[in-house]
């Protein structure tokens, strides 16, 4: 099980990366190899020289667009190469297309190149989104599970015409796992693909104004606690209609890490990774979450208002109604089962950030008044 092994984490600065080298790092006698562009924040109480990982971990902070050399040297000298780097950010695909666009698709290619090159196993991020839109809301029978559980190996990818520019992410990353995949037939890549379902978790995104840009917009679990703790209401786009399946991000590192242990089960597939027992309407989450924070904080509850989604992101947006994963693929490759419910992931997550921020939002607050 605890074969060693080197790991090379493409973006291991972000939220996902700092939850997998956590993991790593403290349950494994594993070497990584981490990069990413951003100063390391996130993993910052991982690192130092007094640490007992500390030869088993070396952070290089590089843009791997700018650094191809240093890229290949550090897949060179791993086994796996875990690409998390991306811009994935809903509001960003209407506000910078182009760069979505490239980083999810361009960007992607020398280390799929790389990994081809140096017979590396490459665990590639990809997402549900994919999928784009279920059978079910194209006016097929929403009873019928093939209308709407999404399933790699029989579900079509339906997205919005080109015009609507919230889908150049999914489009973008549809491709590369296409690349990736005809690199496995013709040039014998070892690959995996992941697609995450709104993993949540401590050290996702950031808070607007903290530590971020003053007019940045986080995904929607970022978003809430900010408007939450800044004692604003929580915005509902189009009314917070739609359904997400939330994945406490530690479970879902339990199934990168079956991927990584057992390449025999994982490679030449792309893996769905969530929760469908997490499903839940965004307006809903809204209530649990100003509920939550109360019970937490003793504060008042929260309100939410409605904004449109062109309003809020743009013109160009659109949403995924309903995206449910079928776990049939790697519960028979992985025998992986998530076991963490909405309520005790939102609850753990909610408290870390209020930890982390309540005080800093309160000043910034104050500085504002
Ligand atoms: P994140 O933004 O927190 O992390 C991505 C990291 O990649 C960032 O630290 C960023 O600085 C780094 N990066 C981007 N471009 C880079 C470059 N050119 N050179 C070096 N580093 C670069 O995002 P995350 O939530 O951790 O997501 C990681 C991956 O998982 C992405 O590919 C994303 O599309 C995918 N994904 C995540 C979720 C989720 O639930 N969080 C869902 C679907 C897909
Ligand atoms: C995200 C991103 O595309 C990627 O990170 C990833 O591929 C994928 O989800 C995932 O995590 O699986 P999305 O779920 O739309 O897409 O991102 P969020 O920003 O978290 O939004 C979720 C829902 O909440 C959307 O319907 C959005 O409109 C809504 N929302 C968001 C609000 O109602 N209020 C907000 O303040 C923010």
């Amino acid at each position: 099980m605890s074969e060693e092994k080197t790991v090379c984490i493409v973006g291991v600065a972000g939220f996902i990366g700092s939850h997998l080298l956590e993991k790593i790092i403290r349950e494994r006698t594993w070497n990584v190899l981490g990069c990413d562009m951003v100063s390391p924040l996130k993993i910052q109480q991982l690192l130092g020289a007094e640490k007992k990982w500390a030869g088993r971990f070396s952070f290089t902070q590089m843009d791997i667009v700018k650094e191809p050399a240093k890229l290949k040297e550090l897949i060179k000298q791993s086994d796996v190469v875990i690409n998390l780097a991306a811009i994935c950010n809903p509001s960003e695909y209407i506000k910078q297309p182009v760069n979505t666009i490239n980083s999810n698709f361009t960007d992607a290619q020398d280390c799929i190149n790389f990994c081809v090159e140096h017979d590396k196993h490459l665990i590639h991020f990809s997402t549900c989104e994919i999928y784009g839109r279920p059978l079910s809301s194209y006016g097929l029978p929403a009873d019928e599970p093939k209308n709407y559980l999404l399933d790699e190996e029989t579900t079509p990818m339906i997205m919005g015409p080109v015009s609507a520019q919230r889908w150049c992410y999914a489009c973008a990353k549809q491709l590369v796992e296409r690349l990736i995949y005809a690199h496995g037939t013709e040039n014998n890549l070892k690959f995996t693909i992941v697609r995450p379902y709104n993993w949540i978790g401590p050290r996702m995104d950031y808070i607007p104004g903290v530590d971020g840009k003053d007019d940045g917009q986080p995904r929607v679990l970022a978003s809430f606690m900010t408007a939450l703790m800044k004692e604003e209401p929580l915005v509902l786009v189009n009314g917070g209609e739609v359904f997400r399946t939330f994945c406490a991000v530690e479970d879902a590192i339990d199934a990168v890490m079956k991927m990584v242990e057992n390449p025999e089960k994982s490679q030449g597939h792309a893996f769905n990774v969530g929760n469908p027992d997490n499903n839940i309407k965004v307006a809903d989450l809204a209530e649990l979450m100003i509920n939550m924070y109360s019970e937490i904080t003793g504060k008042p509850k929260g309100t939410t208002r409605t904004v449109s989604g062109v309003e809020y992101y743009g013109p160009g947006y659109e949403d995924s109604d309903l995206r449910i994963p079928s776990m049939r693929l790697i519960q028979q490759q992985l025998g992986w089962t998530p076991p963490t419910s909405l309520k005790s992931a939102m609850e753990a997550t909610m408290k870390v950030f209020i930890e982390k921020y309540a005080d800093k939002v309160a000043d910034l607050k104050r500085g504002q008044a």
